[in-house]
């Protein structure tokens, strides 16, 4: 009895006594709760700088983000490839999710080796021989014949812009292949797939790292998950982080997963105070020096070679084993995770040790092996406590984002050294939760992998791919092709013969009206003018000064409304209204009374005998005020100023705004030869040889006709580019079947078409949540300003989907991408289709004139024009193409057509009294 209790008190002591060595020796390997809560902040302090637009690039924790945004919901469905590659264990594996709510995951996987050669060799090689071993699973699972998407989960630092996309930042743990660094590891994968043409038809969806696989997986059986951990052969941490704390991904709605990567933490120095001499000799011997200096201390791939480390610095110290070192504990990796586990078994764990420590041709007593075991649990109990700290970080980050007092979730688990160490889980359980009382944490062991996660984001991501197909599928309806633009600008110049051609000029829809106007001016016009604006977005009066030999313009100008009860009310009410804005501008002016000749710009499709003759053919854009078509619209100026009785007017000329706004132009540059009007509506006028005008007599000089080129097509001839949104705005329009270039390219209906497409979106499900609003059922929403801001390259996507709350459309980010690419399928077809019938126009004058080359200049106006930011140069690239031998110069109409109809009025009053005086 006796015997016994003195056995125990001597064993009793020998523990004390070597755990007290122990203690001493690894001082600094011991961490206390202060020290670990000042890890915690800064560990928090490193998010912070990891997820900052400025501070990301030099932090040395990178918070990447994943394009994850939400955790399963069950709804996902489907079968999936995946492939599991980075940590101890390589996997291929085939995942069916299944259909009908049912949360049910069917796996068939199979393990393939990574021998050393092929982690640390060719890069090229290394994608080649994933590609085999996807191709030799496929190929036994008999799935040759599917076309699959696959889920890559790939367990290294990868910086993504999308789901199928990463860019490998490092290498870390045990991988370093050649010539992967920097560039996409899908592509990589992919173009790997290629060899084996025939047998892989498989499309990568998603890339993802084994802690979002993890974190997944558990979400899966666990909505309350929102954090995955891996303590694995590396180390490192995700979770679901607020899109407004998230600088580097636009948006700010919901949320995205981040992948910390937290094995970085302390390769700025931040945690020099805290590593060892152990810490710095394993790290010089790693594959990556001077990185992943957290991951170094926690991880599986090292723990046991820390052990090694310092077993052989205290043999060396003469504290172990009487000083004695064998060769074997001389020898990198001789001591791995699994022998560390083994030593802290609970029962077994002394003779476990003893029996590793033979095997290390070492002859250990018992208190070497006390020793050794102790040794063992510092290391390990560090490396708990150091995640522990850095996890509690993130729980208060959660915690703090949610605003609660109180946190409840779950974190997902995987990782060897947290599976098959045997004290290690309730260790960094408890301490998180001395750390994070606030937390309460539940531990979710993946039992499975990352690789059910992983299918789950494939789920859906296939479906979004699904989704993305059916819009790409409605844009692709909008794009031309350079055959189809040469053939419309072909047909365009058919057009203009037919509208030239007297026989055929009854029938022509693109109507080629003679205005009357002969020549540019050319600098000797004077006087003082007044002059009206009618039919743009705005409703002018203005008066014009022209003072001669200068070339120089004054003008004034007030801008009036004209409600859309005039503009489609009765013609007597319209003029009047007219005359009523001239009388109050002439009051404005102080000009009461004053007989001004007058220039009226009237920007509608008049047919003319004379410059101060226009019979209005038919009302287009937003007019319908009846009892105006085929009168003559300066009689109707004249009879309501007449019915006013209070001042008279010398209505010189009516010129329509694209003759107007050529004149401005041609004011300051006389190869002006061109009109052209994209705003409201669209259309183009140029100056042709008489002799090609059969309407009207005379073969000297030019004579500028207005195109009308808005009626293009409305003969059928557009009908195999119109799409059934351009039907349904045409249907819905004041002029149906009327005006259908117009339709497809000016600034009144372009808003129109967007809207049309949005709502057929919507019906589909792929925008609004599939709801679709009151607001989207408004005609008229997408006014060309709003076009025009949504294009903006300058404005994020925070901005975009700011326009389209101001519209009352409540859209999210992804909303917001997809709108905007609509507005720039609809407005980059408007400019390419201004482009083929521009070009059509300058190569007619080009071959009129017999021209090897030709340069001319186009005065051009209107809001599209001049607000859209792309418009212009695509209008203008496409002219380019078109018509290579013209050189076509553009130029910005400054001051509206007002000017040019006052010049065209001055150059008319002088021939006038001309005749007069002959
Ligand atoms: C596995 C996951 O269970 O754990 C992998 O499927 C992950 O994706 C691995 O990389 C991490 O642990 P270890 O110990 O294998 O590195
Ligand atoms: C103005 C001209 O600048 O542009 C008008 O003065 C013309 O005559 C108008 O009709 C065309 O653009 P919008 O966009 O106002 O229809
Ligand atoms: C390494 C990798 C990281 C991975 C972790 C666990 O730290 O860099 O991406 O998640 O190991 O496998
Ligand atoms: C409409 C009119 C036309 C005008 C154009 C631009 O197409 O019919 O006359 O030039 O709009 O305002």
């Amino acid at each position: 009895m006796f015997a016994v209790h003195l056995m125990a008190f001597y064993f009793t002591k020998l523990k004390e006594d070597q755990i007290k060595k122990v203690d001493r020796f690894l001082y600094h390997m011991r961490l206390s709760d202060e020290t670990l809560l000042d890890i915690m902040a800064r560990f928090q302090a490193e998010m912070q700088k990891g997820l900052g637009k400025d501070t990301n690039p030099t932090a040395s924790v990178k918070m990447l983000p994943t394009f994850v945004r939400a955790i399963p919901d069950g709804s996902e469905n489907g079968e999936f490839l995946s492939l599991d590659l980075g940590g101890s264990k390589f996997r291929v594996l085939k995942v069916q999710v299944s259909e009908e709510g049912k949360r049910n995951v069917q796996m068939e996987s199979q393990f393939y080796p990574t021998p050393n050669e092929i982690i640390r060799g060719n890069g090229t090689e290394l994608f080649e021989y994933v590609a085999d071993c996807l191709a030799d699973f496929m190929k036994t699972k008999e799935l040759m014949q599917k076309k699959l998407p696959l889920g890559l989960t790939f367990s290294f630092p990868c910086k993504q812009t999308k789901l199928d996309e990463g860019i490998l930042l490092s290498w870390t743990k045990k991988f370093k292949a050649r010539g992967v660094q920097g560039t996409d590891v899908v592509r990589s994968l992919t173009n790997a797939m290629k060899r084996h043409q025939q047998d892989l038809d498989v499309d990568i969806l998603a890339l993802v790292n084994d802690t979002v696989g993890t974190m997944m997986t558990c979400a899966y059986d666990d909505p309350y998950c929102e954090v995955g951990v891996i303590i694995g052969t590396g180390t490192n941490a995700c979770y679901m982080e607020d899109m407004s704390n998230i600088d580097l991904v636009e948006g700010d709605e919901g949320r995205m997963c981040i992948s910390t990567e937290w094995g970085a933490f302390g390769d700025d120095g931040a945690l020099e105070d805290i590593r060892t001499e152990f810490d710095r000799e394993l790290d010089l011997g790693s594959l990556n020096p001077g990185k992943q200096l957290f991951e170094k201390m926690i991880s599986g791939l090292y723990l046991g070679e820390l052990v090694r480390l310092i077993l052989l610095k205290m043999a060396k110290a003469g504290l172990l084993f009487g000083g004695e070192k064998s060769s074997a504990l001389h020898i990198k990796g001789k001591i791995e995770t699994r022998h560390v586990a083994a030593m802290e078994r609970y029962k077994e764990g002394l003779a476990n040790t003893r029996e590793i420590l033979t095997d290390l041709g070492l002859e250990p007593s018992d208190a070497d092996c006390i020793a050794v075991q102790h040794v063992c649990t510092i290391v390990s109990f560090r490396s708990a406590n150091l995640c522990a700290a850095a996890l509690a970080a993130i729980l208060t980050r959660l915690r703090e984002n949610k605003k609660l007092v109180r946190l409840r979730t779950t974190v997902g688990m995987d990782g060897t050294l947290y599976k098959i160490h045997p004290q290690y889980p309730k260790r960094l359980h408890k301490v998180v939760r001395k750390l994070v009382p606030n937390c309460d944490v539940r531990f979710l062991l993946s039992e499975s992998g990352s690789t059910k996660g992983a299918a789950m984001v494939t789920a859906v991501a296939s479906r979004v791919q699904a989704q993305r197909k059916q819009i790409d599928k409605v844009l692709a309806l909008f794009q031309l092709t350079q055959e189809q633009l040469v053939g419309i600008q072909n047909k365009m110049r058919v057009e203009f013969e037919c509208g030239l051609k007297k026989d055929t000029h009854p029938l022509a829809t693109v109507k080629m009206l003679p205005t009357y106007v002969c020549g540019m001016p050319d600098g000797t016009e004077k006087g003082k003018f007044l002059a009206l604006d009618l039919g743009g977005t705005n409703f002018r009066v203005l008066l014009v000064k022209i003072r001669s030999g200068r070339r120089s313009v004054r003008m004034y100008n007030k801008i009036f409304a004209i409600p859309l009860e005039i503009m489609q009310g009765t013609g007597e009410e319209l003029f009047d209204h007219i005359v009523q804005c001239i009388a109050d501008f002439l009051d404005y002016m102080g000009l009461k009374g004053a007989q001004l000749p007058l220039g009226f710009t009237f920007s509608f499709p008049c047919r003319q005998t004379s410059i101060d003759k226009g019979t209005l053919i038919e009302w287009t854009k937003g007019f319908k005020a009846t009892d105006c078509e085929g009168e003559d619209v300066v009689d109707m100026l004249r009879e309501a100023i007449k019915r006013r009785n209070e001042f008279d007017l010398d209505i010189v000329a009516v010129v329509n705004d694209t003759v107007g706004t050529m004149m401005t132009c041609g004011y300051e540059d006389r190869n002006c030869e061109v009109g052209l009007i994209a705003g409201t509506g669209s259309n183009m006028c140029y100056m042709e040889e008489m002799r090609n005008i059969e309407l009207v007599e005379g073969d000297e000089g030019k004579m500028c006709i207005n195109t009308e080129w808005g009626g293009f097509g409305d003969n059928g001839c557009l009908d195999d580019i119109q799409t059934q949104y351009d039907k349904e705005v045409d249907e819905g329009s004041l002029n149906p079947g009327k005006q259908r270039y117009e339709k497809m390219t000016s600034g009144m209906y372009l808003g129109e078409i967007v809207r049309q497409i949005l709502i057929d979106l919507t019906k589909q499900g792929l925008l609004f949540r599939g709801q679709i609003s009151e607001r989207l059922r408004t005609r008229g929403i997408f006014e060309t300003k709003f076009l025009s801001q949504i294009e903006s390259d300058r404005l994020a996507l925070l901005q975009v989907r700011r326009i389209l709350q101001q519209l009352g459309l409540d859209s999210t980010c992804e909303d917001s991408i997809v709108v905007k690419e609509v507005c720039g399928a609809v407005s980059r077809r408007a400019a390419q289709l201004y482009g083929a019938g521009l070009a059509a126009i300058v190569e007619k004058r080009r071959e009129d004139q017999g021209l090897e080359h030709m340069r001319i200049t186009v005065g051009v106006d209107g809001t599209l024009y001049k607000l859209h930011p792309h418009f212009s140069r695509i209008l203008q690239e496409t002219v380019k193409e078109l018509a290579p031998q013209c050189d076509v110069m553009f130029m910005l109409s400054e001051d509206g057509s007002g000017k040019g109809a006052a010049l065209i009025t001055a150059v008319a009053k002088r021939l006038q009294q001309a005749q007069r005086e002959h």
